[in-house]
């Protein structure tokens, strides 16, 4: 917000001391910022991590001005955002018109209708991969949670994208040079200020990433083009919308690089943390198992279960508040400005983080126990609007939330109709600094084939 000179005068925040957070910070970086937030009951502080000092932004009025109604003022800009742009371009998950005109042409391919025209294909890939995993049930094999959920999701989702245009070893491509660029970007975001001229550890293994994924996906814009049936995919969607031209077909790969880095990663992620959470409460793992043999049996899980799945949209919507895989996520400040009466200066890093909101005991009964009944339809406490924003808020809102919760349910229905899942690591899993909430340990999954029996499923 502008400067009000009428108002009192605005005071500086206090700073939590490097000391007390940089040790935490690199051995548990989401629960350091939410113990910070709870500690200071959500009041705007900066954060002592070394050459800069970002404030932390929980409360849900503060996250509210940030996100929505202040939002130029506050954009994805500087020094976080920077080198992610050598591989996303300028795209939905920039700023200013190259963002406005992406956000114009992707808005309509995700609403709930679109989304519902995909799901089928999705449903059908992610059939497919049930026969995978069939191998390992009973196998005695464990399987690394994270990995599966990958294999599975990054499938749905060029399914989605790219719809029956892509080989499966074109796709399966994708997902490992989108995780060695994922990896080797470490060195450019921690100095940011190094000169590109300058190479720097990561920027070979980053710029071959970079040709893998273009060399899949350029290849691929042509194909759509050539083929005008045109599916429900949204590369042809994006085709009828942009010029077939140099500038238009950059503009395409831009947006589908960045959809599919934004949808891939933050949905497996998610999904991964729900295994050790249904370990802990056989309650929930029960009613959710019930709900899924009732609706899909013993599969194949179909497009028109999903909206049958009632309790799994509460417990994925609860896995939300606990695991926001968008657990942290930046902004710098482009003019002078004021939060809660705090003097912000242009140029300043802001932190928004749903991982710490999520966990304000103000806000939430019991902040740490997972209760999917916290979202039971009927009534509810009420509850300040950015007390619960896992897919953001504002005019950056998530696009891919209808998609999320047709791919999960469908991914959970599939997984959980055919087989039974114990975890076999030792928690407690807390989460590596990463750009999502990635868990730091393996989690080691056994397989079971579900027990069939007459009538039912044991
Ligand atoms: C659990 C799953 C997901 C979570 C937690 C999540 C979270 C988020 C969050 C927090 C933002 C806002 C970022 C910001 O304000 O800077 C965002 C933006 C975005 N998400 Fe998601 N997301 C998820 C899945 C998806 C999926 C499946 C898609 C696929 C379409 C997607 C596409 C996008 C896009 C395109 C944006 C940028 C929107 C814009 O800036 O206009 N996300 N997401």
């Amino acid at each position: 917000m502008p400067i009000d000179v009428s108002a009192p005068p605005l005071r500086r925040a206090r700073t939590i001391p490097v000391h007390r957070v940089l040790p935490n910070f690199a051995r548990d970086p989401a629960n350091t910022l939410a113990d910070i937030g709870g500690q200071v009951d959500g009041e705007l502080v900066r954060l002592g991590l070394g050459p800069f000092r970002p404030y932390l932004v929980t409360r849900p009025d503060h996250v509210q001005q940030v996100l929505k109604s202040d939002w130029t003022s506050y954009q994805r800009e500087g020094m976080f955002w920077r080198p992610l742009r050598r591989v996303l371009g300028a795209s939905i998950l920039g700023e200013g018109e190259p963002w406005e005109s992406s956000r114009r042409a992707l808005q309509p391919l995700f609403t709930t209708r679109r989304v519902a025209s995909l799901a089928e294909r999705m449903a059908e890939i992610i059939n497919e991969r049930m026969d995978e995993l069939d191998e390992y049930a009973g196998s005695g094999r464990l399987v690394n949670a994270a990995e599966q959920m990958a294999r599975i999701v990054n499938a749905a989702i060029v399914g989605a994208l790219f719809g029956g245009r892509i080989s499966r070893a074109d796709g399966e491509r994708l997902a490992p040079a989108y995780d060695t660029a994922a990896g080797s970007i470490t060195f450019r975001l921690v100095m940011p200020f190094m000169p590109y001229s300058i190479r720097v550890p990561g920027d070979r293994a980053f710029m071959k990433a970079v040709e893998t994924i273009d060399e899949v996906v350029f290849p691929l814009i042509r194909k759509a083009r050539a083929d005008s049936s045109g599916g429900p995919d949204v590369i042809s969607a994006l085709c009828d919308l942009r010029d077939d031209d140099e500038a238009g077909n950059r503009q395409i790969r831009d947006d589908l690089v960045s959809v599919y880095g934004a949808a891939s990663e933050s949905t497996a992620m998610t999904l991964t943390w729900l295994w050790p959470l249904l370990d802990a409460h056989p309650e929930i793992a029960a009613r959710l198992q019930e709900e899924i043999d009732g609706v899909v049996g013993s599969g194949p899980v179909a497009a028109g279960h999903v909206p049958e799945l009632r309790y799994t949209r509460m417990v994925l919507q609860e896995l939300l508040r606990l695991y926001p895989a968008g657990w942290i996520f930046p902004r710098m400040a482009m003019r002078d400005g004021e939060i809660g009466g705090v003097r912000i200066k242009a140029g300043s890093q802001v932190l928004i983080s749903p991982y710490a909101t999520h966990r304000l005991e103000e806000f939430w009964e019991r902040p740490l126990e997972f209760d999917p009944e916290r979202f039971a339809p009927g009534d509810r406490p009420r509850r300040h609007k950015y007390a619960y924003f896992p897919f953001g808020g504002g005019p950056h809102q998530c696009l891919g939330q209808h998609l999320f919760y047709v791919e999960a349910p469908l991914l959970l229905g599939a997984i959980l109709g055919r087989f039974r899942i114990g975890v076999r690591s030792k928690g407690p899993f807390t989460a590596a600094a990463a750009a999502s909430l990635r868990p730091k340990q393996d989690i080691e999954l056994e397989i079971t084939r579900a027990g069939r029996v007459a009538g039912g499923v044991r």
